[in-house]
């Protein structure tokens, strides 16, 4: 094995890793029986990205999502690169299956077009991502080249894109007009034209999903976009129920982690002042024939 091999902090390919290329095969072979929907989830830290990784999920996101789920921020606009890399790095760690893309936070894309490019380099220099997500369509078409270029993939995410909250009032479900469904149809084109591998189709009607995924020759991955994407993708917090927020219509939840880490907590409380935490047996203890030697220290 190459040196460079062994010193890489992505996980070898082969033995089922999913790659870029393996992505785009399941959207080629869409007419044959084989064909397999992708399964994305998002996740921003090490036992989270490991447990998504081992159930056998095929993509993990560190979503910017991460801004409001995990730092309790009330969107995503203030999140930092740097808080973004810390998140990306600590997902690497549990990710060997799946492949890891990292969202690109708002204002680290927006501006100089090489300072965008360098951000998305951070992701996959420091913080090992496999390829980047970034929100917009056809605005986004040369930095989406320009990343392609670069050798970074790119993940492109058009409809309902929550880095857009203030201009687009709120968070609305996208294209239910003729004129912005056919506008959403040149983004998702613009997106694919510029080389991206995939693109996140969120919070649109169902039957234009279902246009843009014959459309397109690139996977779609929906949210809030109907049953008929090559796959789907949602926030892991909403579907294990640890959000304190009534969560949107389409995420199904699986858990309800957030009441099972309220009663363990209240339980612990409980035990610790009634005196049965801890036992006995969860105590350690001297050896028989060792003596418990006291020295009492004089104070003066
Ligand atoms: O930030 C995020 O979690 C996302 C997905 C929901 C697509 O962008």
């Amino acid at each position: 094995m190459a040196p460079e091999a062994d010193m890489s902090i992505i996980p070898s390919q082969g033995n089922g890793k999913i790659t870029v290329p393996e992505l785009l095969q399941r959207k080629s072979s869409a007419a044959d029986s084989t064909k397999k929907k992708i399964t994305c989830l998002t996740a921003y830290d090490y036992p989270t990205a490991r447990l998504v990784d081992e159930a056998g999920v095929d993509v993990v996101l560190v979503g910017d999502s991460l801004a409001m789920v995990m730092l309790g921020y009330d969107n995503t606009l203030p999140l930092t690169i740097e808080e973004s890399l810390h998140h990306t790095k600590a997902a690497r760690r549990g990710v060997h299956h799946a492949l890891l893309v990292a969202d690109m936070p708002y204002g680290t894309y927006h501006g100089d077009i090489h300072e965008s490019v360098k951000n998305g380099m951070r992701f996959v220099k420091e913080a090992g991502a496999e390829a980047v997500k970034i929100e917009g369509g056809e605005r986004r078409l040369e930095l989406i080249a320009r990343l392609t270029e670069a050798e970074i993939p790119v993940m492109g995410h058009v409809g309902l894109t929550p880095q857009s909250v203030n201009a687009m009032g709120g968070y609305r479900v996208q294209g239910k007009t003729p004129g912005t469904a056919d506008q959403l149809l040149r983004d998702a084109r613009s997106v694919e034209t510029a080389g991206a591998f995939a693109i996140v189709l969120e919070g649109i009607p169902r039957e234009l999903a279902a246009e843009i995924t014959r459309e397109v020759r690139i996977p779609t991955i929906g949210i809030g976009a109907g049953p008929d994407c090559d796959g789907q993708i949602l926030v892991l917090h909403d579907l294990l129920g640890l959000t304190f927020n009534e969560p949107p219509k389409f995420a199904r939840r699986y858990a309800n982690v957030g009441e099972a880490i309220s009663r363990a907590v209240k339980e612990y409380c409980a035990d610790v002042k009634e005196g049965s935490f801890p036992s006995d047996a969860e105590s350690y203890h001297v050896t028989t024939n060792a003596k418990i030697r006291r020295t009492i220290p004089i104070s003066r």
